[in-house]
């Protein structure tokens, strides 16, 4: 069975995810308490099942983890209908297509300033970091501009979105516990400020907007305003960063690839964002309890109990996708579900699709021979999949 802390499976978790497809059917998971869905047909049905809830179990009732519970149990991802399609319909005009395409030629500048800022980095130490330079601060710097976030505390996203999403790997440790509960309290309190502030001071952001709608106070309460904002700032950079970073160091582990996508990087960027998706997911595994007793992949998940949707397992089943292990860029059709499905389907996939579609094929025609000086140095984790830096020169 899976070992999710063995440092082996965080490294390529694929082979031992093809083994639990071949079962054909969920399997129970004694270690977490819950079945794992891996094949795309069982993994879809358990996104889409309406039996199936987001239901989020607070962590043990005491003080100390107040602000963390209700930083869920009052966010979007984590509520069901009603409360979840009140909440959803506040966010859809702002993530809408047309709205996040207008978005592009803001996205076009910033990607080319951290490309200057990446040349003169190259002048002066021959490499750069794809993660630190590139792929972690646009998507970092986006988000916080469409909600208002400012520039000058931008730094301070990262760290506390890291923290708390280190709790959703299984069993985190004492130390992430802890660190987990202070960046909630943090985070919850400065989101707090910003609301009271453009109530006074409105702009034309998405804080400025819901803070209009909380005063109103018929569709969202404080808490829900700034649960839905942590949740925002955290979903919208995290498996961007880790998106980016997986595909770049695949693309480069595959010459042909790269040098494909690097001879016509603008007609190949649609098909080669959801191709990096689907070949090494950012995010893995999302739990769903029955809320009453259904069947699942011929298995009968009682009332109660929990089922893990495997996405990246999915992605790679052979039944759907033609030679799932090899990365091909110009793959169309395409049914990744690396962005989830049914009613909690990523409201941000047109804005992470926006991203690096600009991003990708920017980075391509500056630098098309770009390769690894030194190894790539994986996070642990499964859940969250992704690279800590990926160091590479264009010489
Ligand atoms: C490559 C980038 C991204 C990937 C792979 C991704 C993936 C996902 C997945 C799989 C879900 C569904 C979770 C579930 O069903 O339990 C989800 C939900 C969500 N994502 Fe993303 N996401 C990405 C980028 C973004 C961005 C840029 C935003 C910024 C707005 C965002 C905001 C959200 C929100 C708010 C939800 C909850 C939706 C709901 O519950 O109705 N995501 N995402």
């Amino acid at each position: 069975m899976i070992d999710f802390s063995n440092p082996d499976f965080m490294e390529n978790p694929y082979p031992a995810l093809a083994e639990l497809r071949k079962v054909g059917k969920p399997v129970w998971h004694e270690e977490s308490q819950l079945f794992l869905a891996a094949t795309y047909q069982d993994a879809n049905a358990v996104l889409r099942n309406r039996s199936l809830g987001r239901i989020f179990k607070p962590r043990t009732p005491d003080e100390d983890w107040d602000t963390f519970n209700w930083l869920h149990s009052d966010s979007l991802l984590d509520s069901e209908p009603p409360k979840h399609t009140r909440l959803r319909s506040l966010l859809v005009k702002a993530f809408n297509k047309n709205k996040i395409e207008s978005m592009r030629p803001d996205v076009e500048r910033l990607t080319e300033q951290l490309l200057k800022n990446i040349e003169a980095k190259l002048e002066t130490t021959g490499e750069f970091d794809v993660i630190a330079d590139f792929a972690e601060p646009l998507p970092v710097k986006v988000i916080a501009a469409l909600l208002g976030f400012p520039d000058e505390d931008e730094h301070l996203l990262r760290p506390w979105s890291q923290a708390i999403v280190k709790m959703y790997e299984v069993n985190p440790s004492e130390q992430t516990q802890l660190e987990a509960q202070q960046a909630s309290q943090e985070f919850a309190e400065y989101v707090r400020g910003l609301m009271v502030e453009r109530k006074r001071n409105p702009g034309t952001d998405l804080i400025s907007d819901l803070a209009a709608v909380e005063e109103d106070g018929q569709k969202l309460n404080a808490q829900e305003l700034i649960a839905t904002c942590v949740l925002l700032l955290n979903a919208g950079h995290e498996a961007s960063v880790n998106g980016f970073g997986n595909g770049f160091v695949a693309l480069m582990e595959c010459p042909d690839q790269f040098d494909l996508l690097a001879s016509n990087p603008f007609a190949l960027a649609d098909t080669a964002v959801d191709e990096f998706i689907r070949f090494d997911a950012p995010l893995h595994l999302f739990e769903r309890t029955a809320t009453s007793d259904v069947e699942i992949g011929g298995v009968m998940v009682k009332e109660g109990q929990k089922i893990a949707s495997l996405l990246g397992s999915a992605n790679r089943d052979e039944s759907v996708f033609e030679n799932p292990t090899e990365m091909d860029i110009t793959r169309d059709p395409n049914p990744q579900i690396g962005f989830g499905a049914g009613i909690h389907f990523c409201i941000g996939a047109p804005l992470a699709r926006m991203e690096m579609t600009t991003s990708l094929p920017a980075l391509m025609v500056k630098y098309p021979n770009l390769r690894l000086t030194e190894q790539p140095v994986r996070r642990p984790g499964f859940v969250l999949r992704g690279y800590e830096s990926v160091k590479v020169t264009n010489e």
